[in-house]
């Protein structure tokens, strides 16, 4: 076999697809998977394309004891014309050899990967939903596999693709959410890895999403991990502010990942000529900023979700509304064209998109 060739194995049954109302977030997913292993001698090898299944580990498999992992999101969009766009998949690519450098996996060949993953999606273009609000979510994710216990960096891995038909991520959709601001719990911290998209940091952002879903709301907003005042992210999402008038997002700073949502949000602002800056942004800037009435915006922004307004944030029981709790004006617009992109009914100025 020659090295790069992805072999193809199909599915001799056909799942039934989804009908529009039943589509969640993440729990149905495609006839067929992406796959390919790593090993020292032979490097990344065995691309295929094989039916969805479940796969058979090592109990030992360092995976499932020091968690070496990393993962993507993305989505494939399908247009009027029935076409399917992917958005900015090569930023994906390159993130996921960012998260690899920060937990020690070898990297991957980022355009053989995006090969196979347009493959993967062009093998099940039926999946793509057409009804506004939904997409194929794509997951690449790399585990490490070496059946040890000792903790050192796996010798084995493999590397998969799945897909999965979704609504939208938040029950809420675009009507916005409300964010308890954490101060105890931290996401991650300087020097840790935040900035990666690695299984560790979801796991420690549970504790805090649950003890704030209990008292009703739908996410927390992170502190930095040292002194607990800088804001880092919503949820599992970036963020940004409107304040009076200028719209500002926290710096990437090593323990904040970089959300391709937030770098084409960013973009977008600058080609409005709307003025956006990166930079540190303290809770105690965004209360006074309150007070004085010049928090006229936040929303998250991530692939998952897209834009997902802020409608209230308690600040240490204090409860601040945000726009009265509606979504505003940028949050709207950004929705709008992005997601406009996304499905190509309206001019795609960055060439973000791909055709698969
Ligand atoms: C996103 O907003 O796309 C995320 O990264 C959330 C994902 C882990 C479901």
């Amino acid at each position: 076999m020659e090295q790069n060739h992805i072999e193809i194995i199909r599915s001799e049954t056909k799942k039934q697809k989804p009908q529009t109302k039943e589509l969640e977030f993440g729990r149905i997913f495609t006839d067929h998977m992406f796959i390919m292993d790593y090993s020292v001698d032979k490097g990344w090898h065995h691309p295929r394309i094989t039916p969805y299944q479940p796969i058979s580990l090592d109990p030992a498999a360092m995976i499932f004891h020091y968690g070496q992992t990393v993962f993507e999101g993305l989505k494939a969009y399908r247009t009027k014309e029935n076409k399917v766009l992917l958005f900015r998949p090569k930023k994906n690519m390159e993130r996921l050899n960012l998260s690899n450098e920060r937990i020690c996996i070898p990297p991957i060949d980022e355009e053989f990967v995006l090969e196979g993953l347009k493959q993967l999606v062009s093998l099940e273009k039926d999946w793509v939903p057409s009804a506004e609000g939904t997409s194929l979510y794509i997951r690449p994710f790399i585990i490490s596999t070496e059946p040890y216990l000792g903790v050192a960096a796996s010798k084995t891995y493999r590397l998969m693709i799945i897909l999965s038909p979704v609504g939208s991520y938040y029950k809420e959709g675009i009507n916005p959410v409300r964010i308890y601001v954490e101060r105890n719990y931290v996401r991650a911290v300087a020097g840790g890895t935040g900035k990666a998209k690695t299984a560790g940091n979801y796991a420690a952002s549970l504790k805090a999403q649950e003890e704030s879903e209990k008292l009703g709301y739908s996410q927390v907003l992170w502190l930095d991990g040292v002194e607990k005042r800088y804001i880092e992210e919503v949820g599992s999402m970036n963020i940004f502010f409107k304040i009076n008038g200028e719209i500002v997002t926290p710096v990437l700073n090593g323990s904040i990942l970089p959300g391709v949502t937030r770098d084409s949000v960013i973009q977008l602002l600058k080609h409005w000529g709307v003025p956006v800056s990166e930079r540190k942004i303290s809770i105690d800037e965004i209360y006074e900023s309150f007070q004085k009435g010049w928090v006229e915006e936040i929303f998250g922004t991530g692939t998952a979700a897209v834009i997902s307004p802020v409608g209230e944030l308690n600040y240490e029981g204090e409860k601040l509304v945000i726009n009265n709790g509606k979504t505003g004006p940028i949050a709207k617009r950004l929705y709008e064209t992005i997601t406009n992109i996304q499905n190509g009914t309206e001019p795609d100025p960055f060439e973000w998109t791909i055709e698969v």
